[in-house]
């Protein structure tokens, strides 16, 4: 069975009680093939600026857990709402606005890097216009400008998983959902697609900080969820590789 693990984000002074309305709200989330119960019960609540864990051993049901977070996989038993939407209702609009990097690369080995990320930002209905200076965008937070011509069967095991965290991201997604993302990669490859990750949270903070700090000067009137403090994927990275499972 998969446990979850959280980095807490304790409300400010400045939230009122009760803080803010989670993401993603699951009660009682199952799945079954046929007479196998894969996930039996997983109870989640993960708000706003929030890292979120699922940590078990192989087979546990992450995998499972991460398909039904994500849509694509349809719950066999359970409530559950991602971003305000149960997933069952209206799919594409969750699926929209999330990020997914699964388990499995699922990049087009016949497209080059760079191609990868705007056809798949066609997906969303993105024009072209937008899609060009993204990709490249993209593809220098991945540190793949140099590959940006190269077909996907021409890079290392390391650049594919970094171009699937970029393509992940071309639509600016509210949700980001990672299904082991360095599995498989040397050290030097998973520092750097951490170091990436790590980036991205703290480009996220500032984020925040601004909106937090327009909000206490009374420039905009926000929602209460942007004013809680935010964990690092540092902080993730050191219960799940320094302490939790050694524990
Ligand atoms: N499509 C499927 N049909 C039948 N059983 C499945 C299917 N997908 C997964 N399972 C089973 O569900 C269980 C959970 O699998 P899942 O891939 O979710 O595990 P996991 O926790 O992600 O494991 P890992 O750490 O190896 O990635 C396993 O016993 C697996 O064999
Ligand atoms: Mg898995």
């Amino acid at each position: 069975m998969a446990r979850a693990t959280r980095t807490t984000s304790s409300p400010s002074p400045a939230a009122p009680a009760g803080g803010a309305a989670p993401v993603i709200p699951a009660r009682g989330l199952r799945k079954q093939y046929g007479d196998f119960h894969a996930v039996q019960g997983i109870d989640l609540e993960v708000r706003p600026g929030e890292c979120f864990g699922l940590l078990g051993p192989n087979g546990a049901g992450k995998s499972t857990a991460m398909r039904m977070l994500a849509g694509t996989s349809q719950r066999t038993g359970g409530e559950l709402r991602i971003l305000g939407i149960d997933p069952e209702e209206d799919g594409p609009a969750v699926r929209a606005r999330l990020g997914v990097v699964p388990q499995q690369d699922n990049l087009d080995e016949d497209l080059t890097a760079r191609e990868n990320i705007l056809i798949y930002g066609r997906y969303f209905g993105l024009p072209y216009s937008c899609l060009r200076p993204k990709a490249e965008e993209l593809l220098a937070f991945a540190q793949l400008t140099d590959k940006a011509d190269a077909k996907v069967t021409d890079l290392s095991g390391g650049m594919k998983r970094r171009l699937v965290i970029a393509r992940a991201l071309v639509n600016e997604p509210a949700l980001f959902l990672l299904d082991e993302p360095t599995t498989g990669l040397d050290p030097q490859a998973r520092h750097i697609l951490w170091d990436r990750l790590y980036r991205l949270k703290e480009h996220a903070d500032t984020l925040q900080q601004d909106l937090a700090r327009l909000v206490a000067e009374g420039h905009v009137t926000a929602p209460v969820t942007q004013l809680t403090r935010r964990a690092s994927l540092e902080d993730v990275f050191l219960i799940l590789t320094g302490r939790t499972l050694v524990d």
